[in-house]
């Protein structure tokens, strides 16, 4: 069985993300959608709020999961017997963060493949940050983020 793990912030999900998910689903048997529980960054959404926003997004999309890691990510791809990292690229801006993320961790471990997938045209320019900064000011969310996230972003934002 191939597992693969998609890691990153989501803070929040977004249809970008979505949409990489999806496509990892059809190269592999099992992807786990991976929070880092990072407390620097300051989220917006908890862990765990996070998880559960995941969690209803890819409950329709056979084989995916929601769970989070602390640490290093080579440690964590190794505990859930996956071998493969995805991510995703928006275009060049993305690149030479990325590339150089994918040495260090095939560095930390050899066995470990990182597979980059682009994201849909569409979604080139939709990040967590600025679907955010949408939400902070009351904009509309819907062509981003699943109904369940715009909500949860109101919640939050509501009285800002
Ligand atoms: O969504 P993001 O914030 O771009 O995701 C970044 C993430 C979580 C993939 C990256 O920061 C990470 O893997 N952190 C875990 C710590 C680690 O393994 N660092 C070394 C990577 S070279």
């Amino acid at each position: 069985m191939r597992i693969a793990i998609y890691p990153g912030s989501f803070d929040p999900i977004t249809y970008g993300h979505l949409d990489i998910v999806k496509r990892a689903a059809k190269l592999f048997d099992k992807v786990i959608v991976a929070v880092l529980n990072n407390l620097d960054k300051k989220p917006v959404f908890t862990t765990h709020e996070r998880i559960d926003l995941i969690g209803d997004a890819v409950s329709q999309i056979d084989g995916v999961s929601a769970d989070s890691f602390d640490g290093l990510l080579v440690d964590y791809v190794r505990s859930k017997g996956a071998d493969a990292v995805i991510r995703g690229l928006r275009g060049i801006s993305d690149f030479e963060s990325e590339f150089r993320m994918a040495q260090m961790n095939r560095k930390l471990d050899e066995g470990i493949i990182t597979v980059f997938l682009p994201s849909d045209a569409g979604n080139s320019y939709v990040s967590s940050s600025l679907i955010k900064q949408i939400a902070a000011y009351g904009g509309d969310l819907s062509e981003f983020v699943p109904v369940q996230v715009a909500a949860a972003l109101r919640d939050k934002f509501r009285g800002h």
